[in-house]
């Protein structure tokens, strides 16, 4: 992901102490959360492949907040990998009431007939993790007292070709938006609020006031900043951030 330069919005809306789990926390738009979600006094518990990735992260983090930062390993594609974050998660100091599921695998290696089944097989990894992710914890947070959450974080990708050579990235979204549609259907009238939150626009891994006033082209930290937001408004159902100053919206809405 390269070096993260961060920029904290000023922010408030999260209890302090709130225990967040985000999956993918070390990707872009997952380490604009972390970073939003900490400044805010949330405890947050990032779920990764990668130490090495994780470290980037930890390094960025202002030392203030860097005691509310922790990681479990894991892969969340496969069961073995969720039940391991799901025990970390679930149990001790941790015990999340929030979790955000920013999984992503951005794809975009060649032309759709060219593909053999196992690259398919490959690609589709990650709406695989969010199913895992979906089955195992919505059932606990469900359980949980409060406003418990679950956010899934999906893309335009799967609404519209985005690039060429993205075949396999837009069949991924698509069964992700298609996942997130059944599980909002089957969720909606229960105690967790589960909230798609559906970004149509580029985030990069730089602070928002370090690129052009493009309202396509988005900071990570200002994405961040409306995911923490929907959280603290126990967002539930359908979010569509269309351009930079969505986001922005929903940040001072709080
Ligand atoms: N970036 C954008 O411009 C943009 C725009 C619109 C929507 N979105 C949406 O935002 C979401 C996240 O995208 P992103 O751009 O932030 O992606 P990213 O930078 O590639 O990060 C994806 C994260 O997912 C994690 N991950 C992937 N497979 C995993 C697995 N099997 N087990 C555990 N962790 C796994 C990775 O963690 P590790 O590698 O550390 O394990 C990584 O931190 C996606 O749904 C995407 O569609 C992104």
């Amino acid at each position: 992901m390269g070096v993260l330069r961060v920029w904290y919005p000023a922010l408030v809306g999260i209890k302090a102490g709130t225990n967040v789990l985000v999956a993918g926390g070390t990707g872009i738009v997952g380490s604009g959360t972390v970073i939003s979600l900490l400044k805010q006094g949330a405890k947050v518990l990032v779920a990764t492949r990668s130490l090495d990735k994780f470290c980037v992260l930890h390094d960025v983090v202002s030392d203030d907040v860097k005691a509310n930062l922790s990681v479990v390993e894991g892969d969340l594609s496969t069961y073995d990998g969720v039940k391991r974050v799901f025990k970390k998660a679930s149990t001790g100091e941790h015990s999340v009431n929030h979790v955000v599921a920013s999984i992503g695998n951005y794809w975009q290696k060649g032309w759709l007939t060219e593909q053999t089944l196992a690259e398919f097989n490959r690609s589709q990894r990650t709406v695989v993790s969010h199913f895992l992710m979906m089955r195992t914890f919505l059932p606990y947070l469900n359980l949980r007292e409060g406003t418990p959450t679950y956010t899934v974080v999906t893309g335009h990708a799967g609404d519209e070709y985005i690039a060429p050579k993205t075949s396999f990235l837009s069949v991924g979204s698509g069964a992700l938006n298609s996942l997130s549609m059944a599980a909002r259907a089957e969720f909606n009238d229960q105690r967790v609020a589960l909230n798609q939150f559906h970004i149509r626009c580029s985030v990069q891994p730089v602070p928002d006031h370090d690129l052009l006033p493009d309202p396509f082209n988005v900071g990570h930290d200002l994405i961040g900043g409306a995911i923490a937001s929907s959280i603290s408004s126990v967002a539930r159902g359908k979010t569509v951030i269309n351009t930079k100053q969505d986001a922005k919206k929903m940040i001072l809405a709080q």
